[in-house]
């Protein structure tokens, strides 16, 4: 049976939330799906799966440092493999030029050319923040008043699970159909 990983980099957990939605979708679709933290999971190999998406987050204009080691190290697999790329950030809710930006560093910094990449917006979390993460957070937004909110009172989500949904599905459509295929062939 197809097997796809999903192997990602998450600071808050909005990346987790969206990686976990990605193999829901996937198992809903028969196939079999392993959403993988890139933290605790150094020595995951692409080898062992028949497709990867991967995903991390922007901090500070970076992803995690671990989401690079593993494209650095598995680049050879990833350009084998059929493969996909997703950012989470805040620039994907109405600053796409950064949001894409950020990834043309990624793909500078790793040397891999994904072609198929998913922009999806993340969340401000107020409430799970520190102090001083919460007040940093609040000047970044206030700086780009009317597109994010500054209410630190709770949190906002601005991910659109139907994007991450139908970038989900349009990766599974490109791949080819082997279970399908034995079965009607
Ligand atoms: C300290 C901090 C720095 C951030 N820096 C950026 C940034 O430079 N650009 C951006 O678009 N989003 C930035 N974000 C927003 C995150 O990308 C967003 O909150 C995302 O949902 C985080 O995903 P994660 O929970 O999986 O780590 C930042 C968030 C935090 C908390």
């Amino acid at each position: 049976m197809t097997k796809i990983l999903i192997a990602y980099g998450t600071t808050e957990g909005q990346t987790s939330r969206i990686a976990d939605h990605i193999a829901d979708v996937i198992r809903k679709h028969g196939v079999e799906a392993q959403a993988l933290d890139l933290k605790g999971s150094k020595d995951v190999s692409p080898a062992d799966y028949d497709a990867v998406i991967v995903g991390g987050s922007i901090h500070m204009g970076k992803h995690q440092e671990d989401v690079a080691d593993f494209v650095r190290t598995n680049r050879a697999a990833l350009e084998r493999l059929p493969s996909a790329f997703f950012s989470v950030s805040l620039a994907a809710h109405g600053d796409m030029e950064n949001a894409e930006a950020y990834v043309a560093n990624f793909e500078q910094q790793t040397g891999w050319h994904p072609t198929k990449v998913g922009l999806f917006s993340g969340a401000l979390l107020y409430r799970e923040y520190g102090l001083l993460k919460r007040w940093m957070m609040k000047r970044i937004v206030r700086d780009k008043p009317g597109i994010l909110s500054t209410d630190t009172s709770r949190d906002h989500e601005y991910t659109d699970w139907e994007q991450v949904k139908r970038f989900t599905e349009d990766f599974l459509g490109r791949l080819v159909p082997e279970d399908t295929a034995k079965t009607t062939g």
